[in-house]
């Protein structure tokens, strides 16, 4: 018989049993819901709501279920309604009438708004941990190629000179700010619905305080109405997850790239990689494919949650049932795609040569043979024109700007000595770009530095 038996006459339908069930997705939460659980049994004895006695009895069969469930010797209910339901209708089971306390003051909403919390407040710490760790990662990696030269790309052309550190370290740049806002939500979220009831609070002279600072919460939540009907955590954190994913997913785009023939700047690690099952050439970079494709599940999360809650009328609503497979599978995803990511980077094969053959093709240098006139005192908009009337020269000869010779340069204009050779070579337009945020070794060493004191590196 259902718990609320006495209103009902009828068993519920078994297809509506079915629908109405979340069990299959929520039973992840049990150690939480126990957790809950527990808190709430303390805080009833302390209060006088119930006797000690029943309060230890609660606790110690609680941590019994616990026990049982972790070691395996509990399985889940799959016709229980959810997982709230089913950790008391099994305390009842094993207590009797005392099992029965438990409930009192308390709502399966207050439940599962806490719940949900503290579930996602553990994910947060794990998903912070490999997102440092790929930061971690990023900087080894960074430490080995400050002098690594490769193009620097706008609209996927060759651009202007930079180093595989200074790339490197652009996203972590990112990974830190997507650091920043899981911390900031991990603190936003971190308020205790339990003691909202199932939305106007209760009668007993309950302790929030208590509770909430039993289950590590920094206060109860104001408001009982916005106790169990808040989702919003569940929206930042689908949101942070997304820029997390759209991140992975342009540094994804980029190694597909980068492992093409066509680029050939990195090798992916034999077991990085797969094999095509007709063409025994290929080795493809389904990892980063994954990724990417994944990042687009992870946006559909979100604009699940997001919509999901925005017809609904204070407080609870049924359809908040479906906040929790949208944010497990952008949870999970996220996990799942920097678990593999991490490995994949930390492996593969960064081929020095072919950046720096790419970087002396395609005139990266030539922003730099213009800024050479504009030291010998041309006005930019000058040199820039002779510049590029010099790339058109090289193109339709077959030259680069290293290999046109003096005469050329000097029948443009008698400013042109024999040191724009110098002027122009990667490594002084590399070396040249000095500037606090730039490509030079010495600023991407004063980068590097800072990233490690933010990281906790050394
Ligand atoms: N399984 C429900 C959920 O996930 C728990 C809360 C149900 N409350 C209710 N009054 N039906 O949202």
């Amino acid at each position: 018989m259902a718990l609320w038996a006495g209103r009902f006459s009828k068993e519920i339908d078994a297809g509506v049993n079915a629908f109405n069930s979340s069990i299959a997705f929520d039973a992840r939460m049990y150690r939480h819901d126990i957790q809950g659980s527990i808190a709430h049994a303390t805080m009833l004895g302390d209060c006088g709501i119930i006797t000690k006695e029943d309060s230890q009895t609660l606790i110690a069969g609680l941590q019994e279920i616990l026990a049982d469930i972790d070691a395996g010797r509990l399985e889940f209910d799959p016709n229980a309604e959810d997982i709230h339901m089913f950790i008391e209708a099994e305390l009842t089971k094993r207590l009797g009438d005392v099992g029965k306390r438990l409930h009192t003051s308390r709502s399966r909403n207050d439940q599962v708004a806490l719940d949900l919390r503290l579930y996602l407040r553990d994910e947060i710490a794990e998903i912070r941990t490999l997102v440092e760790t790929l930061c971690k990662a990023l900087v080894k990696l960074a430490e080995q190629h400050t002098e690594t030269v490769l193009p620097g790309y706008t609209h996927l052309q060759r651009a202007q000179p930079v180093t595989f550190a200074h790339h490197l370290l652009a996203y972590v740049q990112m990974f830190l700010r997507d650091l920043g806002r899981l911390d900031d939500t991990a603190k936003r979220m971190n308020e205790c619905p339990l003691g909202s009831g199932a939305l106007a609070g209760t009668t007993y002279h309950i302790d929030r305080q208590q509770t909430a600072q039993l289950l590590g919460f920094d206060a109860p939540m104001a408001n009982s109405l916005d106790g169990v009907s808040d989702r919003d955590y569940c929206i930042e954190l689908a949101n942070n997850l997304s820029i997390i994913m759209m991140h992975l997913s342009r540094f994804s785009e980029e190694i597909i790239l980068w492992c093409s023939w066509e680029f050939k700047f990195i090798e992916l690690d034999d077991a990085f990689a797969t094999g095509s099952s007709i063409m025994p050439q290929k080795k493809n970079p389904d990892i980063t494919e994954l990724i990417r494709g994944k990042t687009g599940r992870v946006y559909g999360d979100l604009m699940t949650l997001l919509t999901m809650m925005k017809g609904l009328p204070l407080a609870y609503n049924k359809d908040m049932q479906e906040d929790k497979e949208a944010i497990f599978d952008a949870v999970d995803n996220v996990k799942l795609c920097l678990e593999t990511f991490i490995p994949m980077l930390e492996t593969m094969r960064v081929l020095k040569e072919n950046m720096r053959a790419a970087a002396a093709k395609g005139f990266i240098n030539a922003t730099d043979c213009a800024d050479y006139l504009v030291k010998k005192g041309m006005p930019f908009r000058d040199a820039y024109k002779i510049s590029g009337t010099l790339v058109a020269q090289c193109i339709e000869q077959g030259l680069t700007l290293e290999t046109l010779p003096l005469e050329a340069y000097q029948k443009m204009t008698p400013l042109f000595t024999e040191d724009v050779y110098e002027a122009i070579s990667l490594e002084t337009c590399v070396k040249g770009r000095v500037s606090e945020g730039g490509p030079s070794p010495a600023a991407v060493a004063k980068q590097l530095a800072l990233v490690k004191a933010k990281l906790g590196m050394e």
